[in-house]
């Protein structure tokens, strides 16, 4: 099964590459994310945490078969923002506040390469924003207006990151 990369791995930091071959192997690797997501109780998973730097990503909401969006695309952001108690596979125990748009509309690809258009809200378009800033290099806590539980871990972990660069 996939390893989770956890902060402050480099690889989280990464610009993902654009998908442009639909292949078995393609299926295979968002198959494999999406159990290590379920594994780990998780209900959203970039490539980038399991290694990958590629526009890939897995949403696993509610009891139907995970989702899986390649080179996805906001293309728009409501003005309207909600505030959720956000947590991240690659940062455990940690979670805050993030105010986020409510609503989206997502431009991706699935797995054979078809092209879709959707208008999503709720907790999916909060999990799917915040998944496609992994795509981008950006964490949750990037962020985060208020850390609600972990502090003390992820100060530990910036001061980690922080010697790394000495
Ligand atoms: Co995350």
């Amino acid at each position: 099964m996939f390893k989770i990369a956890k902060y402050p791995d480099p690889i989280l930091r990464k610009i993902a590459k654009t998908i442009s071959v639909f292949d078995d192997a393609l299926k295979n690797m968002a198959d494999e994310m999406a159990k290590a997501m379920y594994n780990d109780d998780g209900i959203g998973l970039a490539a980038p945490q399991v290694s990958q730097s590629i526009r890939l990503l897995v949403i696993g909401l509610g009891d139907t078969k995970y989702k899986a969006y390649v080179n996805p695309e906001i293309t728009f952001f409501s003005k309207e923002k909600t505030t959720t108690d956000e947590g991240c596979l690659s940062l455990p125990k940690i979670f805050g506040d993030v105010i986020r748009p409510k609503k989206i509309h997502i431009k991706y690809q699935d797995l054979s390469g078809q092209l879709h258009k959707d208008k999503i809200k709720g907790i999916a378009a909060v999990v799917l924003q915040h998944e496609v800033d992994h795509l981008n290099g950006i964490l949750f806590i990037d962020r985060v207006e208020k850390i609600n539980q972990g502090q003390e871990i992820l100060d530990a972990l910036k001061k980690q990151l922080d010697e790394q660069a000495k």
